[in-house]
């Protein structure tokens, strides 16, 4: 039995560090597991312009703990009427890596995505011709389809429409919870990524509801069956460059989570590391957790991939339950139910 394994230094693809007292608790924990993080822009109001991204990258590097080096990578929130030649501007000045594509209401803060894809055609164009990757949230947000369906369809519906239309955009399937994902992300080329959550390759649906409604499982995408969960755990730990790390650690304050409408969005950016390194020593694949964790990525992004190591070791670890913010906000963390038993070594 492996009881340490020593790996380059990882990178988060998909994270949400909101701002203010949240960002201050919330950068911390990413910054001590990843060396860079891809940082989501669906702020209130969203990050649109390239003084915006500038200006929440530094708000985030201040929140690095001292002695840390952490690089935080910015995207663009895509709307209906944001102007390309802004996106090329970013690229250029070295501040978006990527725009990411919120389909308007499906999920926390998208309410400014985007409407319909044709009314981006030209923004999308252009970042074609920029080599700037295209993340997407793949969703659809038709009311009338089944929320554990919502994924596949965005598949048949809009995705395969895009990849014609644009077939040298570079396009990440971000979270991916379904086989159909795995499956078709399988089917294409390497502009094609995929990022997969910790949280998915532990729970699925039934999960949710385990001796009760559990709210801090619910994210969107929601967990799907068990088939799914297979499939996502089988495509992470095949080393296949297409699928690599992305935590989609999305904090909330406990009191929106506990409500009557709470929302969605698991918090696993302290236990991350730990979860997916205990998946892949459960499918007798630990030889291929570097790959997903800090080859893949970096490959599919056209960047160095990382120096310096981490070593993870096998140990009964206690997780802190709850993480307390500046301004008393309480958010719960991820765990596996059954405990966890790897560490990151000091
Ligand atoms: C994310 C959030 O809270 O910002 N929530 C989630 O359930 N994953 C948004 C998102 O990535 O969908
Ligand atoms: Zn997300």
């Amino acid at each position: 039995m492996t009881d340490t394994i020593t790996i380059r230094r990882p990178d988060d693809w998909h994270v949400h560090f909101r701002d203010g007292a949240m960002l201050q608790s919330a950068v911390p924990f990413t910054a001590r597991q990843f060396r860079r993080a891809i940082v989501m822009p669906n702020l209130v109001p969203p990050v649109t312009t390239v003084d915006a991204a500038r200006a929440y990258r530094d708000r985030i590097s201040m929140a690095v703990p001292d002695g840390i080096d952490f690089e935080p990578l910015m995207t663009a929130y895509l709307t209906d009427t944001i102007d390309a030649g802004e996106l090329a501007r970013g690229a250029e000045e070295g501040v978006f890596t990527a725009v990411k594509l919120y389909p308007a209401g499906a999920t926390t803060n998208s309410d400014s995505g985007v409407t319909d894809l044709k009314k981006v055609t030209d923004v999308l164009e252009c970042m074609q011709a920029v080599g700037l990757p295209l993340l997407l949230h793949g969703e659809v947000t038709d009311p009338e389809v089944d929320i554990f369906d919502r994924e596949a369809r965005f598949i048949e519906q809009k995705l395969i429409g895009l990849r014609a239309d644009f077939p040298e955009l570079k396009v990440v399937f971000e979270h991916a919870t379904t086989k159909d994902a795995v499956d078709y992300v399988l089917s294409q080329d390497s502009h094609m990524g995929c990022t997969i959550t910790a949280h998915h390759l532990v729970i699925n649906r039934t999960d949710i509801f385990k001796g009760g409604i559990r709210p801090h499982l619910y994210c969107l995408p929601i967990a799907k069956r068990e088939v799914h969960r297979q499939a996502l755990r089988a495509a992470a730990t095949s080393g296949d460059k297409r699928f690599f790390l992305g935590t989609d650690t999305a904090p909330h304050p406990v009191h929106e989570k506990e409500s009557d409408c709470g929302c969605a969005g698991i918090f696993s950016a302290p236990t991350a590391m730990q979860v997916y390194t205990q998946v892949f020593d459960e499918a007798g694949a630990l030889d291929k957790l570097e790959a997903f964790a800090s080859i893949n990525g970096p490959g599919f992004y056209g960047l160095a991939v990382n120096e310096g190591t981490v070593t993870l070791v096998r140990d009964v670890v206690e997780v802190p339950e709850r993480v307390e913010t500046a301004e008393g906000e309480i958010v719960m963390v991820f765990r596996p139910d059954a405990g966890l038993n790897w560490r990151i070594m000091a």
